[in-house]
């Protein structure tokens, strides 16, 4: 076997095992095996992850199942009280977001880039809509998404593009939900056609989006990346222009930028070395969070902000 294919079974074997020669040789060795080691996983996970946003959100869903035993949300977490984990963090978010449509009470409900399907069935559970349907662009989040959904029939999950909606009908729903998500559409305006297109007459939006502070372009490399990454911030500006274009009027506005950055406070105490029987294992997923928190952290200072949009289809 190439070392290049060391898995942390294989890692814990030679930890185990004593090699002939000297002591300083099995020294050499280990050191040897442990820099491939995090070679093969903390690095390549961490340069994967920012390859794609299918590996990104691949990453996430495997992030989640390795420390928490489960699948969460993915968006960002938000602040009410100290100590709060991030599973509570995020629900805080999802239940902002409800309070500011009303009752979901035997309402049709659309949520568009629903992901793993996590907040989606978290609707479902709790606020008693007649029916939940989730879309996603990412084929693997919607499979996880239908396994997660435990054979409820008023609960559908269907891969389909925000900016075409092909599998929700024309004035079909009451309620559409659209959360942290729209900033990897290209061409929101389309999205936003789709929103007007499916909504009944008077029915309601909220789209909950990462926004960018200005519209100046950044380094060549940076650009090409976020386009790798399909991340397509808009300004305020931006969004509420295009709001004018269409027969969608704004009723709320609100900036939870600061509530958003609070969120991350106590993330230190998110991954606990009790979790883990492999050393590695914990200092990879710390190392990965680290990253993720300092990077969306500092992004959310300096170069973007979090709002959320509420409004209705005019209904004449
Ligand atoms: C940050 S996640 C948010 C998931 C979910 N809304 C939540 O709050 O947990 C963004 C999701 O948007 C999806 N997405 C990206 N582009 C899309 C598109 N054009 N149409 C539909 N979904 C898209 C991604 O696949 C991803 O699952």
């Amino acid at each position: 076997m190439s070392v290049d294919q060391l898995t942390c079974k294989d890692f814990n074997f030679i930890k185990k095992k004593r090699f002939a020669g000297s002591v300083f040789l099995n020294s050499l060795r280990s050191i040897y095996f442990k820099l491939i080691y995090i070679r093969n996983h903390m690095l390549k996970d961490l340069f994967e992850t920012g390859g794609s946003t299918n590996n990104y959100y691949q990453s996430i869903n495997k992030t989640y199942v390795n420390v928490f035993d489960k699948y969460l949300m993915l968006h960002y977490p938000f602040f009410k009280e100290k100590n709060e984990g991030l599973e509570k963090r995020q629900v805080n978010l999802t239940d902002h977001c409800i309070s500011k449509v009303g009752s979901l009470q035997n309402k049709k409900v659309l949520e568009v880039g629903c992901g793993n399907g996590t907040q989606s069935i978290y609707m479902y559970n709790n606020f008693e809509p007649e029916k939940t349907i989730g879309v996603d662009i990412n084929q693997n989040n919607i499979e996880l998404a239908k396994n997660l959904k435990n054979g409820h029939e008023k609960l559908e999950f269907h891969v389909d593009d925000a900016q075409k909606l092909d599998k929700i009908p024309d004035n079909s729903i009451d309620i559409l939900f659209c959360i942290e998500s729209a900033f990897h559409y290209p061409h929101k305006k389309s999205f936003l056609d789709q929103v007007e297109r499916v909504l009944k007459p008077s029915g309601i939006f909220l789209i909950a989006d990462i926004l960018s502070r200005t519209n100046k372009k950044r380094i060549p490399l940076i650009e090409r990346w976020k386009r790798k990454m399909s991340f397509h911030h808009w300004t305020e500006n931006q969004y509420t222009g295009s709001f004018r274009q269409t027969e969608l009027s704004l009723v709320h506005k609100e900036d939870i930028t600061s509530e958003v950055i609070k969120g991350y406070m106590d993330s230190g105490n998110w991954i606990k070395r009790k979790q883990f029987n492999n050393y590695f294992k914990y200092l990879m997923l710390k190392l990965f969070v680290f990253i993720q928190v300092a990077t969306n952290v500092i992004l959310l200072h300096n170069r973007r902000r979090y709002l959320i949009f509420v409004g209705t289809k005019n209904s004449n």
